[in-house]
């Protein structure tokens, strides 16, 4: 089988390598791929949001089955465009993808079918808005409805930042996204992301996993992309999985089906849990997390081309008894670029020569460590890397890799993953230290 996967970072160098590992896939292309991704896949330099072009590709490389790993095409219609040309693709169709470029329709979708989520209210003028916000407690979230490159979020502490916040909405500062905004009640608790792959009507749970979206140690700084993520959640027991079944992904997965727009795909459910261990959504998204999918797919026992496709055939109900699941922990530690979130430079060389020198296994946390280190395994994922005129190795985007441990357990991936890092030479080079803390109980 031909598979082709959309998209050019760390999720998507994940999905080729998990995809490598099925005996079904003979070739893997990725359309626009980095240079990690054409150690394992033929890169199409193709523009993510080209759908025809996608499509036109797909046909000329006879692709079997076609994964797209982010927002963007999905918002485009890219699902409903190669269903109509008679081509195999895994992931929502635009209408159902609204859950995740839509926050308006996701919040009166959870009120319809009585999902727990943040009380909120929605306006398209800013007077009213700003009259709302006046009448609310800070902190309190102020958010662009659209798609916002994950910058559409203000978690304002007082009034005059969550006036900035609006004023910056319906001044354009995020363009279309910002024509509509959402206020939310602001939620205390842990997040935890949990993707369920589902085909309609049935859904299914992969390891549960939290993601770091800070910049700076301590959950201080700025929002990012990502600098980080650990699965499995060490609080989320079956019975937590259950209730979020139960109240969360099942409701949702009807209600989808019952308005007419069946959820395919990856639901991702970004939840807020508070102090009584009670789950509400913060987010949906309709594709893989980046960097969860780092942690989530080295954990997945199961063959991810056999899934995905029994997804287009609505044929999940088989997997009825769950997924199987790796023991042990992944842990994911994004290396970025300096300056970024803000500006930063691109084609500075990432050197890995001294990767090859020996690890020392003792960690002095945990004597344990040192014999289930030795069975630890470092896989490393690249986001914003190329090759240079000269095919030498080079930055190319503010994160740069996902150096993901592999083992026993959560400690011993953590000491892995940060031994590796150390080893990586990026000048300017920057990465949070406390990735995973939060879950050693
Ligand atoms: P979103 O793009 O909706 O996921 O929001 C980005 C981040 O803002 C989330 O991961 C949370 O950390 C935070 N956030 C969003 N909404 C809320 C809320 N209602 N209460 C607390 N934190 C929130
Ligand atoms: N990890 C957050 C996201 O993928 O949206």
């Amino acid at each position: 089988m031909n598979v082709l996967v959309i998209g050019s970072g760390g999720r998507e160098h994940a999905i080729c390598w998990k995809l490598q590992q099925s005996s079904h896939v003979t070739q893997i292309f990725c359309a626009p791929g980095n240079a990690g991704i054409a150690e394992l896949a033929i890169c199409l330099p193709i523009n993510p949001t080209d759908i025809e072009r996608l499509a036109e590709t797909a046909i000329a490389q006879k692709i079997d089955l076609t994964i797209v790993g982010m927002d963007d095409p999905l918002s485009l219609g890219v699902v409903d465009h190669f269903k109509k040309k008679g081509l195999r693709i895994f992931g929502p169709t635009q209408e159902a993808s609204k859950l995740e470029w839509s926050k308006y329709f996701a919040k009166e979708f959870m009120l319809r079918h009585n999902i727990p989520t943040a009380a909120y209210a929605s306006f398209d003028q800013r007077d009213f808005a700003l009259a709302y916000a006046k009448s609310q407690k800070t902190p309190i979230v102020i958010k662009a409805d659209g798609l916002a490159l994950g910058k559409g979020v203000t978690i304002a502490k007082n009034l005059d930042e969550a006036q900035i916040a609006i004023h910056d909405c319906f001044d354009g500062r995020h363009g279309k996204a910002g024509q509509r905004v959402v206020i939310e009640e602001f939620m205390k608790g842990q997040e935890v992301s949990i993707f369920a792959i589902c085909d309609g009507e049935n859904a299914i749970t992969l390891a549960p996993a939290q993601d770091y979206k800070r910049l700076c140690d301590g959950d201080l700084g700025p929002n990012t992309g990502g600098m980080g993520a650990y699965a499995p959640v060490p609080f989320v027991t079956p019975e937590f999985l259950g209730h979020v079944m139960e109240t969360i992904i099942q409701p949702t997965i009807a209600g989808m089906k019952e308005e007419g727009y069946p959820f395919q795909g990856i639901l991702y459910c970004g939840l807020m849990v508070d102090e009584d261990g009670i789950p509400r959504v913060v987010e949906f998204n309709s594709r893989f997390g980046d960097p969860e999918t780092q942690v989530v797919l080295p954990l997945l026992d199961e063959d991810l081309f056999e899934l995905c496709w029994a997804v287009t055939e609505g044929d999940l109900g088989k997997y009825k008894e769950g997924l199987h699941r790796l023991g042990g922990a992944a842990l994911c530690v994004t290396i970025a670029s300096h300056g970024y979130p803000g500006n930063y430079q691109k084609g500075i060389p990432i050197d890995f020569s001294r990767l090859n020198e020996p690890v020392e296994v003792v960690s002095g946390k945990n004597p344990q460590t040192i014999e289930s280190i030795l069975r630890a395994k470092g896989i490393i994922f690249h986001a914003g890397t190329a090759r240079d005129t000269d095919g030498r190795l080079v930055t190319n985007g503010g994160r740069v890799l996902g150096v993901t441990g592999l083992a026993d357990n959560l400690l011993d991936a953590q000491v892995l993953a940060y031994k590796l890092c150390e080893r990586i030479d990026i000048e300017g080079k920057y990465y949070r230290k406390d990735i995973g803390d939060k879950g050693m109980v």
